[in-house]
C-alpha cells in the first residue's frame, strides 16, 4: 500500500484536485488496493472548509469523481511516520512542508512535477484564477508520478 499526501497553501483548490484527479488515474488503472491517498494545507487559513466552487466545477467539467464532504486539514508533524510520499505543488509548498515536518528527507518530500519531463510549480488558481491550466498540470504530475511507480516496480 502506497500511502501518498499531496499538499498545497490552503487545501482547498491544488491539493484536492490532485487528490481526486490521482484517485481517478488508480481507480482507472485498477489499482484502488494498492493506493492510499489523502491532501493537506500547510496554512490554518481554509482548515474546515470545503473544497472552492471553481476547482469544483472544474472537476465537475473534467468527469473527476469527488467528495463533496472534504474539509482542509493541516500537515502535522506526525504526517512524516504516516506516509511513503508528501508531495508538495510549489517550491513554496516544500520549504514549508520540510519545516513542518522537520525533516529534509528529499525520497519522501518532493513537487509533484518533478518528475514529469518539465519540472516546475503549479501555480495557485486562488490568484491566478487559471482553473484549466491548474488541472492541466495537475493532471501531468499525477500521471508522471503513477508512471514513475509503475517504471520503477514501485507499485
Ligand atoms: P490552494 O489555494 O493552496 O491551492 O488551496 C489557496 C486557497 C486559499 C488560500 C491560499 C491558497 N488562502 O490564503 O486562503
Amino acid at each position: 500500500m502506497i500511502k501518498i499526501c499531496f499538499v498545497c497553501l490552503g487545501n482547498i483548490c491544488r491539493s484536492p484536485m490532485a487528490e481526486f484527479i490521482m484517485k481517478d488515474l488508480i481507480v482507472k488503472n485498477n489499482m484502488i488496493n494498492s493506493f492510499y491517498i489523502t491532501s493537506k494545507a500547510t496554512s490554518y487559513e481554509e482548515i474546515g472548509n470545503s473544497i472552492y466552487p471553481p476547482a469544483k466545477e472544474k472537476l465537475m467539467e473534467k468527469k473527476i469523481f469527488f467528495d463533496n464532504k472534504k474539509k482542509a486539514s493541516r500537515l502535522e508533524k506526525e504526517d512524516l511516520n504516516k506516509f511513503d510520499y508528501i508531495i508538495g505543488m510549489e517550491e513554496k509548498n516544500i520549504t514549508n512542508i520540510k519545516r513542518i515536518l522537520n525533516s529534509n528527507d528529499e525520497q519522501k518530500i518532493f513537487r509533484l512535477l518533478d518528475y514529469s519531463n518539465n519540472p516546475r510549480d503549479i501555480s495557485d488558481p486562488w490568484y491566478t484564477n487559471d482553473f484549466e491550466k491548474a488541472y492541466n498540470d495537475i493532471y501531468e504530475g499525477c500521471k508522471s508520478l503513477l508512471d514513475f511507480f509503475i517504471e520503477n516496480n514501485i507499485v
